[in-house]
């Protein structure tokens, strides 16, 4: 049986801001159990809420030397969908109502803490991970550590990493000589060939320089972050180890996003009646939005963390001229205060057309998956994306930008075929993302049957995670040998 582990910041069903904690929750129960064991790290934030906490339980504890001083690390245990998870506990490290803060150097010793202390748990845990499967920056120091003070040792000798790049963009960057104390790596490892660049150190790099190999979620991505434009600052170091590199799509829970099961919807639905019943959700989020009741309408949504990734400008631009048009449109979100704002704003203006929900809800996500006609994602940049998988998946059409996993996973419409999952546009211009919108428009109130045989080849597509997680398995084994 091979063994990996998943070190991650965030994992479905205890916490999540984004897609991570749905890849991180949802991979590793597809991973073949007959030849794998794979079981997932992360902290115990105290935000996680008290009937999760409840499911887990008291493993060990023990002290670890951590930025001149001795830290208490506890390791709690759980297990969900036959997946153990542990914990790694320190109520000081890892409080807050939010998991992430925007103090860059908080940032920076919560997850320096938590990569050694993660390692230092494995041989009390009595678990010898033949791979540690590393997620985005927080996870980058463990391939440097494992090359470093936990190489000598039966234990840790001959244990691999794989590094994922889930987000480019974050990389946790402090300088030098800080993150030497915090780390307590020697001055060997910081130079521009490690974990330095541009002068500060930088965490993600250490892990893309020290992985055994590294892959990020979708193909396009992967030869993106090789650009300036993508490569924010790294793209010299993904060429150089382009090797090593590859693009594995990710998928989404077909159980947990099934519109023929899910709960938090009014009608359940599938690919031979969504004809008649996919509508009725339509109708119950309406009124529960308090939008007008109108079954022809063209309905829009959006799902999504508000920052500049998410294309959210273009639809700043737009938006008065959108809303001059026969559309609703709904949105939920959180983030970044000016797009908070700009959607409240545009909900006060068009009342009844826009409903702008500014929070975080699975419910409401779910239903606007299910209720909408389309749905907008005209990101910036976009490594995979699940959104867009999850519209598919509730045969509600994807309008995209052809950037990373967008451009994978929507086959753009082709009239004269009659092809395509999705509407899409190639430059990040609020003009020509309006010219699909109402191109959008034009087959679904002028095409009707053109529009509904669309939704049949989207709701025809499989990205549960079968394909995907056969590809790690494969680089798993590659990498065990
Ligand atoms: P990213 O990871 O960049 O945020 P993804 O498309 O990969 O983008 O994943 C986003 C995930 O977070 C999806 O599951 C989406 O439904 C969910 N999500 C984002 N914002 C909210 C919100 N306010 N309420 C509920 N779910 C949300
Ligand atoms: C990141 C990316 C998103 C991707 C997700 C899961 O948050 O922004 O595109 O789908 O990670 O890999």
């Amino acid at each position: 049986m091979k063994k990996i582990l998943f070190v991650a910041s965030e994992g479905v069903p205890f916490i999540k801001t984004g897609g991570l904690a749905d890849v991180v929750g949802s991979l590793p129960k597809c991973i073949d159990k007959e030849y794998f064991d794979v079981r997932v790290m992360i902290p115990k934030y105290t935000c996680i809420r008290q009937e999760l906490k409840d499911l887990m339980k008291y493993r060990t504890h023990f002290y670890l030397d951590f930025y001149w001083q001795s830290q208490y690390v506890g390791v709690l245990e759980a297990e969900v969908d036959g997946v153990t998870y542990y914990f790694i506990d320190n109520e000081s490290m890892f409080s807050g109502f939010r998991i992430y803060s925007d103090n860059v150097l908080d940032e920076i010793i919560k997850f320096s803490f938590f990569c050694k202390a993660a390692l230092s748990a494995l041989p009390l845990l009595g678990f010898q991970p033949d791979i540690v499967h590393c997620h985005d920056w927080q996870t980058g120091l463990i391939p440097v550590y494992l090359k470093e003070r936990f190489h000598d040792g039966e234990f840790f000798r001959n244990m691999k990493s794989v590094m994922t790049i889930h987000n480019l963009k974050f990389q946790g960057k402090w300088d030098v000589k800080t993150v030497r104390e915090i780390t307590g790596l020697p001055d060997y490892f910081f130079t521009p060939d490690k974990l330095e660049a541009y002068k500060d150190a930088n965490l993600l790099k250490g892990g893309i320089v020290y992985a055994d190999a590294i892959t990020t979620v979708s193909n396009t991505y992967a030869e993106e972050i090789k650009t300036d434009f993508y490569g924010e600052g790294l793209n010299g170091l993904l060429s150089a180890r382009s090797n090593s590199l590859r693009g594995i799509v990710n998928g989404i829970d077909y159980d947990e996003f099934n519109p023929e099961t899910d709960p938090y919807i009014t009608n359940n639905y599938n690919a031979v009646n969504f004809r008649k019943e996919k509508i009725k959700n339509k109708r119950a989020l309406q009124a529960e939005m308090g939008l007008e009741q109108d079954d022809k309408i063209f309905m829009i949504g959006l799902v999504s963390r508000l920052t500049d990734q998410k294309g959210l400008d273009l639809i700043a631009y737009i938006m008065d001229e959108l809303c001059q048009e026969d559309i609703q449109f709904v949105v939920l979100g959180t983030g970044e205060e000016r797009y908070e704002n700009m959607f409240r704003h545009f909900d006060w203006k068009y009342n009844n057309k826009v409903s702008a929900n500014i929070y975080y809800s699975e419910a409401l996500s779910h239903k606007i998956y299910a209720a909408c006609d389309a749905y907008l994602m005209p990101s910036l940049f976009e490594p995979c994306g699940l959104s867009q998988l999850m519209a598919l998946r509730y045969g509600t059409v994807p309008i995209v930008r052809e950037t990373g996993g967008l451009k994978d996973t929507v086959e753009p419409y082709n009239e004269f075929e009659s092809t395509g999952t999705g509407f899409s546009f190639r430059n990040y211009n609020a003009h020509e993302m309006l010219a699909t919108i109402r191109y959008a428009k034009y087959i679904y109130y002028q095409r009707r049957r053109e529009w509904n045989k669309m939704i049949d080849r989207e709701m025809a597509t499989d990205y549960s995670w079968h394909t995907s997680a056969k590809k790690y398995q494969e680089m798993y084994d590659w990498l065990i040998g």
